[in-house]
């Protein structure tokens, strides 16, 4: 017996289509408030006279890339040298790996995309350094390289000037490898959730990059880009008079752990990102139940949210995910529930790793499919 050659899975929704003939689970960007967003952080950025260098690992996609870029991004950062590739080859020009590397093949690999766009890496041993030596030699490729210093998270980095000192003096041997500044990042700031609690840690870092600085400064050493921040900290390092590059990630998106911090009236961003789902089965009489469990959704950081015109659902909670169900309580007993069949849209709890679940996003704007974008980067993480 021959297959027949058309039978092939479709995509989950064309160009034009309602959001009610979108196959589900399906995710889904809306336009409109997506592009406030990038509109937002940018304006923002410009008027502090700070580069903005979106960070690529929470959507990979080239589209969101490009759209960045034309708002007005210096370039991207991607935080492995395999998600960088996808940007590279859809004509990308700038990519910062914001990540310390290891391993030849990796080096290789990023001395080799050097030769299309103009690639960046951070380092914090002279190992690493070593090797990117020896694969942009044989490549015949540059690299512009920033030192990673740690500004209190307690993950890569080296931990004063001194030690900086020691790496240009590694790097100086290599002069297909320049000295760019430095990346002072710190992740664990981004989710406190107080507003005058982030400050004040986003505060206290910037000091610690100012004193670093100040150091180099002293030893005759200028960093013409000192990187870092995240959609959490965004506003605070843009006033810091610190940072020359801002790095967030997740603000096109506002993803529901994000949304749960406080802002008071500053920097805030709206929810873009929702997960449409559809209801599988209620036959129980006491709770629904979704097409979209764990393969569909992360839920690191807390379950989603039932978003209901334009709010989070009054009366539906998202109370457990399954592998591929999805749980649906009502918050009160005798409240009227969706039936067999209905859509309904979820806001997840981590933009990152839900991204990272799908092949493409679906883009609508006022009820329409109007683009379907591949996640091209999606699980390439070596
Ligand atoms: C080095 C680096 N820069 C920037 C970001 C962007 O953070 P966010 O998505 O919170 O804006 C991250 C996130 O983990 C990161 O690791």
């Amino acid at each position: 017996m021959s297959l027949d050659p058309s039978l092939v899975l479709p995509p989950p929704a064309r160009p034009g289509d309602p959001l009610s003939a979108i196959d589900t689970p399906a995710l889904l960007v809306e336009l409109d408030a997506f592009e406030r967003n990038l509109a937002r952080m940018q304006a923002r950025a410009d008027a502090a006279g700070v580069a903005l260098r979106p960070h690529a690992k929470a959507h990979k996609c080239p589209a969101i890339a490009q759209a960045q870029l034309r708002q007005g991004a210096v370039g991207i950062c991607c935080q492995k040298v395999s998600e960088a590739l996808p940007f590279v080859l859809a004509g990308v020009p700038d990519i910062l790996v914001s990540n310390e590397i290891a391993g030849p093949a990796k080096a290789a690999l990023l001395a080799r995309m050097a030769l299309h766009a103009r690639m960046s890496v951070c380092v914090d041993h002279a190992g690493q350094i070593a090797a990117l030596a020896a694969t942009t030699a044989e490549a015949g490729s540059r690299l512009d390289v920033l030192v990673e210093v740690d500004i209190g998270q307690e993950r890569c980095g080296v931990a004063d000037a001194p030690a900086v000192l020691r790496l240009l003096e590694a790097l100086a041997a290599h002069p297909q490898l320049r000295f760019k500044g430095l990346q002072a990042y710190h992740g664990a700031i981004q989710h406190l959730r107080g507003h005058a609690e982030r400050a004040a840690a986003a505060a206290r870092a910037a000091e610690r990059t100012a004193a670093v600085l100040a150091e180099l400064q002293r030893a005759g050493v200028r960093c013409e880009v000192v990187t870092g921040g995240g959609t959490g900290s965004v506003e605070f390092d843009l006033a810091s008079g610190v940072y020359t590059e801002v790095q967030p990630g997740s603000y096109p998106f506002m993803d529901a752990d994000y949304g749960s911090s406080e802002y008071g009236d500053a920097l805030r961003f709206e929810h873009s990102l929702f997960l449409a789902s559809t209801v599988m089965s209620c036959g129980n009489g006491e709770r629904i139940v979704l097409d979209a469990g764990l393969k569909s959704l992360a839920v690191d950081s807390g379950l989603p949210r039932v978003w209901d015109d334009g709010r989070e659902s009054g009366s539906l909670v998202y109370a457990a995910a399954n592998d591929e169900h999805g749980i649906v309580r009502s918050r009160e007993a005798g409240q009227p529930r969706p039936a067999l069949g209905s859509m309904l849209l979820l806001v997840p709890g981590h933009c990152d790793p839900t991204l990272n679940l799908h092949d493409e996003l679906v883009a609508v704007r006022a009820g329409r499919v109007e683009a379907i974008w591949p996640i091209a980067a999606r699980g390439l993480s070596r």
